[in-house]
């Protein structure tokens, strides 16, 4: 399937082999930041409508390999269309971040949910990577992504974003059999979603579990990991995602590294809160690593922006392995030059780091 890929840096990272350099991608790299995002999004209408018609989506995501030499493309939708396929009526009003018409409130509600249909309420992000898959014609690989069923849970239960997702972590205390079930059903949707990217031409799969992070250890081991590892499982057992390389990226998880390389995932995404030499040390060559510069960063002046990247690439070293990204997604508010000037910066230090 990836017979005619033009670079297969990213693949090859994600498999630990050798590259000619570091490959790079940014997380939310088709985005505010670029006016001809802004441009198309407006011609859409809303951002729903744009990650529903296929053709605008494709668009979307190939602007930013039109400006800079990036080495994959990300589909371009959101983790929450599973919880909307699910019945729950998502929206994003303008500045103001996600919101559901029907959250869950009560254990009745997680038992009316049922693993969404791929050829139904999901047919639209099927139709976006086919697509995009054939619009890049092997230029660069594609990924394909779902959210962690923590973190979708995280939405569906408080029914918009939040700093402490208060309602969430108060069900999984007060009702953990409820929690678990709406975990189990999550984790079955997400390894389906998943599946069905890679059978349309999705060529590596990430999952987010952006809210990781705010779980006591034994809660993340209950509530985040378990239900990663479970996803894994499922895909290695799926004929079109078993030799697909899956990323797991579980924000400010740092502490359970060497559990989350224990999942069966083929690579880790870093926040940029812990150093690419110290994380590389914990789980050595079990799995490779994606990221993780401070988007911070791309604020900075140029000379600032590369030497920054030159530190991380010194901190991963010279071994196979790195993915290189941000910590965390791009800002609508950098300078889409400064974007440029990392892609360019990743490519130089790798090639000096191999020489
Ligand atoms: O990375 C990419 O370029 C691919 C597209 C992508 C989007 N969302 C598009 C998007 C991906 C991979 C996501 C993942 C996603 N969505 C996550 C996990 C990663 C992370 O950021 O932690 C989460 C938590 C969401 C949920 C979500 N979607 C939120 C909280 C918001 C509002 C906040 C914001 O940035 O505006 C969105 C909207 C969203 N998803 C936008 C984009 C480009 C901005 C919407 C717009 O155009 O107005």
């Amino acid at each position: 399937m990836n017979g005619e890929l033009k670079n297969d840096r990213l693949l090859r990272a994600l498999r630990r082999q050798p590259t000619d350099t570091t490959p790079v991608w940014i997380m939310r790299q088709a985005g505010r930041y670029l006016p001809e995002y802004r441009s198309t999004r407006a011609r859409a209408g809303s951002f729903m409508a744009l990650a529903q018609d296929p053709d605008l989506a494709c668009e979307v995501t190939l602007q930013p390999l039109q400006r800079f030499d990036l080495d994959a493309a990300i589909l371009f939708s959101d983790i929450l269309t599973i919880p909307d396929a699910m019945g729950l009526g998502l929206s994003f009003a303008a500045g103001e971040g996600p919101k559901f018409q029907r959250p869950l409130r009560n254990s009745g509600d997680i038992d009316r949910l049922d693993v969404p249909d791929m050829d139904g309420g999901l047919r639209y992000v099927m139709d976006a990577v086919r697509t995009i898959r054939r619009e890049l014609d092997g230029r660069v690989p594609l990924i394909g992504f779902s959210g962690s069923p923590w973190t979708l849970a995280c939405y569906m239960v408080e029914g918009q974003g939040s700093r402490d997702f208060a309602r969430a972590k108060a069900l999984a205390w007060d009702d953990p059999q409820a929690m678990h079930r709406l975990l189990d059903v999550l984790a079955r949707s997400v390894a389906a979603y998943l599946s069905a990217q890679a059978e349309c031409g999705a060529q590596a799969l990430m999952v987010f579990d952006t809210w990781g992070g705010l779980l006591s250890p034994p809660m993340f081991h209950e509530l985040s990991l378990r239900y990663l590892a479970r996803v894994t499982e499922l895909l290695k057992v799926n004929a079109h995602a078993a030799d697909l390389p899956v990323v797991l990226f579980s924000k400010g998880a740092n502490a359970h590294l060497e559990a989350l390389a224990g999942t069966g995932c083929e690579a880790l995404g870093l926040d940029w809160t812990i150093g690419l030499d110290e994380a590389r040390r914990r789980v050595g060559d079990r799995v490779a690593l994606q990221g993780n510069l401070d988007p911070s960063v791309l604020y900075a002046m140029p000379e600032i922006i590369v030497r920054e990247v030159d530190a991380a690439i010194d901190a991963f070293g010279p071994h196979p392995g790195h993915v290189f990204n941000l910590g965390h997604g791009v800002t609508p508010d950098v300078e889409p030059e400064h974007v440029k000037v990392l892609v360019d910066a990743v490519h130089e230090a790798g090639r000096r780091i191999r020489a």
